[in-house]
């Protein structure tokens, strides 16, 4: 175990802008109390003004460890000490490790993203359409590239000119969907279209009549309102998941990598639990 585990309680947290709907403190709470750890895990709602003070106020209070979301992932790597190989490549944060007064940035979505994917059954993709040019976005296509099989991945944006330029991935605006869905194994809507407070609706319909027999379909977003997009995928045959999957398991490669333990399958078990009350 990190000397975290072996101290007395220590603050753990999540920033973000909008931040009241975060599970995550419910999930990081409830597998604190099942591994009997004193660790307490707080949402804290940061503007991304404050954001550098958040940090600052992070390392300089001695937190355990932090979450990133919305809209700070991305931003927060310039006020990183170290980045993982993962949080290099995607230029995007979603962990933060706490070490001493410094800060290690880390991207645990792609490989929770890969870890709920094989909950949906089915071997590795070899060809995936993902929607939206942010963070999440570019964790799970990093996933995928760097995967068991690298997957040829279109990547959809409004802006399509403005998505770096990656090995094995096409880049197209909304107007080339429906071809590359009718192509595709696996469709991730990786924007913030159906998050509480985020937009509502996608700029053109998702063409959904277009997804091959036995297609994957995965929704980053939580807590999504019945009666969307993705309930029509699955009336329509696809295997599908919402985002609550990828939030479980970032969870445990984030809690793995704060606590320097391998979490035994009773406590996530008490995570996933604790994420679907
Ligand atoms: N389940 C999980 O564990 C997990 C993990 C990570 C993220 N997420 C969720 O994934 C979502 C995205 O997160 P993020 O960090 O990538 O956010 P972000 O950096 O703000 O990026 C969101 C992207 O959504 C696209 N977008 C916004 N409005 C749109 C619209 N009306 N139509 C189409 N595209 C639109 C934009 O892409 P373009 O401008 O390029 O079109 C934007 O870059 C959030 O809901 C977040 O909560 C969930």
């Amino acid at each position: 175990m990190n000397d975290v585990s072996a101290e007395a309680g220590r603050c753990f947290g999540v920033f973000g802008d909008p931040v009241g709907h975060s599970r995550s403190p419910d999930m990081h709470n409830a597998a604190f109390a099942a591994l009997g750890l004193p660790h307490r895990y707080f949402a804290f709602h940061v503007r991304p003004h404050a954001l550098a003070n958040a940090l600052t106020g992070a390392r300089g209070m001695g937190l355990g460890g932090l979450n990133l979301t919305v809209p700070h992932k991305r931003a927060a790597v310039a006020h990183m000490d170290r980045l993982s190989p993962e949080a290099a490549r995607t230029g995007a944060i979603n962990t933060v490790l706490i070490r001493r007064g410094e800060l290690v940035g880390h991207n645990t979505d792609g490989a929770g993203f890969l870890d709920a994917l094989a909950e949906l059954g089915g071997a590795p993709p070899k060809r995936a359409v993902v929607l939206g040019g942010g963070g999440a976005a570019r964790s799970v296509i990093d996933a995928l590239r760097h995967g068991e099989v690298a997957c040829d991945v279109v990547w959809v944006s409004r802006e399509p000119n403005r998505l770096p330029a990656l090995d094995g991935v096409a880049r197209c605006g909304y107007g080339d969907l429906s071809d590359a869905v009718a192509a595709c194994e696996l469709l991730v809507n990786a924007t913030t279209v159906g998050m509480k407070g985020g937009p509502e609706h996608f700029v053109t319909p998702l063409p959904i009549d277009r997804l091959v027999d036995g297609a994957r379909v995965v929704d980053m977003v939580y807590p999504r309102a019945p009666g969307g997009w993705l309930d029509e995928a699955a009336r329509r045959g696809a295997r599908t998941q919402d985002g609550l999957a990828t939030l479980l398991w970032q969870g445990v490669r984030g809690l793995e990598l704060w606590l320097g333990i391998a979490l035994p399958a009773a406590v996530v078990a008490t995570m996933r639990r604790a994420l679907y009350r």
